[in-house]
């Protein structure tokens, strides 16, 4: 059964009574990260302790117990997304990964006037890579409207295709809205047109369930910290056959079977092609520990109990004088508001002297401020441990500030 107060046991920061400005700590932003579980800190602390070696660089047992954890690890996340182990590459975070589709499959396999689609919603690690293909190889990076809410729909991306689009590369759940996408029937109209999809799933692998069988998305990014793993480790998911066209961007040790003085290499098949150098290793470690802490608390559970805490949050926060909220409907725990009248740095200094942490501004996504007429917004996100209390101390915060700067000065 699902119980948040047993779950918060499992997280220090969470039992340790930790204190902001010398109040109790509501973290409220974790879209941004995640804490972690006594699972997670262990196994990194074991490796660090016990386990300490290089992958895949010697012959002794030390070596041999580390690259069977990758191994394993990488079995992990296969099974947790319903992949095969060799289309799971170990990157250092979302960022990473979608960098590696847009230089290790774009920039070999697209050309001049290809379009790309993306989104004003995205986050900057989703659109910064196409704009450096654009400069690169001029392929034309394009925007798929988005409804009058903010959602990316299918009819809207039927609209902004054209038959030079090759690739449509989206947010699963936005990081500031959070609608999610019906990825599914998107990659099923873009393969009848022979595009493929790139799902930045930051927002979503670490709330919902994810099949990429079953969605049949070409390539999938995301990262372990938002998930109660380590900051500095995440995996791109990209189908065999796409691994195979593409070329690394980083090349080094561990990739490579051969070199030669004429300038000659032979790389290793995927994934090891795309994990040049010393991988993160305490950061599988933690990755590992972190799916399988997710698998034992359930991701179904985990969504329904998001939901759960979202429709209480609005409710609740509906209430507050003068509040402008952007996405009373999305699908994820994220709540992004304003209060008339209040710069939103300023409402998020004022809940940091109370306690709370949310996050103020564009959140990455700069270019989503024209699209709500807003300069900047406050972001609270939830996790599996938040709790309605929590959720309570943000609304009396936001109730208490009529006007935020006299109660900030106060
Ligand atoms: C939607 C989305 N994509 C990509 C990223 C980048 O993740 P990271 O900084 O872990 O690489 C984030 C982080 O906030 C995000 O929310």
């Amino acid at each position: 059964m699902f119980d948040v107060k047993k779950i918060r046991q499992d997280f220090p920061m969470l039992r340790n009574n930790t204190l902001m400005q010398g109040k109790p700590l509501v973290f409220l932003d974790n879209a941004s990260t995640t804490f972690k579980p006594d699972v997670v800190i262990n196994d990194i602390t074991k490796y660090l302790t016990e386990e300490t070696s290089n992958s895949h660089r010697g012959d002794y047992d030390l070596c041999f117990t580390v690259d069977t954890k990758i191994k394993n690890t990488r079995k992990h996340i296969a099974e947790f997304l319903n992949a095969d182990e060799d289309e799971i590459v170990f990157t250092t975070g979302a960022t990473n990964s979608l960098n590696t589709i847009a230089f290790g499959y774009g920039y070999k396999n697209l050309s001049r006037g290809d379009e790309i689609l993306v989104s004003v919603e995205e986050h900057a690690s989703n659109l910064l890579p196409w704009f450096r293909l654009q400069e690169l190889v001029g392929v034309v990076v394009k925007f798929i409207p988005l409804d009058e809410k903010g959602r990316i729909t299918l009819n809207n991306v039927k609209k902004a295709v054209t038959s030079k689009t090759k690739l449509i590369s989206i947010a699963h759940v936005s990081n500031v809205l959070g609608y999610k996408v019906d990825m599914k029937e998107i990659c099923k109209y873009a393969h009848e047109k022979g595009i493929l999809v790139s799902c930045d799933g930051a927002q979503s692998v670490p709330h919902t369930k994810i099949d990429v069988k079953d969605m049949d998305v070409d390539f999938l990014s995301f990262s372990a910290h938002k998930m109660c793993g380590p900051t500095g480790i995440g995996a791109l998911y990209a189908k065999k056959e796409i691994l195979e066209k593409m070329d690394p961007f980083s090349l080094g040790g561990g990739m490579n079977v051969t070199f030669h003085q004429d300038a000659t290499y032979k790389c290793l098949p995927a994934p090891a092609k795309f994990e040049a150098g010393t991988l993160n290793v305490e950061g599988i470690y933690g990755f590992d520990a972190a799916i399988q802490y997710i698998q034992s608390i359930g991701i179904d559970n985990i969504e329904k109990y998001e939901q759960e805490l979202k429709a209480y949050a609005v409710e609740k926060m509906k209430k507050v004088p003068g509040i402008v909220i952007y996405n009373e409907e999305s699908e994820a725990g994220i709540i992004t508001f304003n209060i008339k009248g209040v710069f939103s740095q300023d409402l998020a200094t004022f809940l940091n002297s109370r306690g709370i942490a949310a996050r103020s501004g564009q959140h990455c996504a700069k270019i989503l401020p024209d699209f709500l007429n807003e300069l900047s917004t406050v972001r609270a996100s939830f996790y599996m441990y938040t709790t309605k209390e929590e959720i309570d101390a943000l609304v009396e915060a936001l109730m208490k500030g009529g006007d935020f700067l006299d109660a900030y000065f106060a």
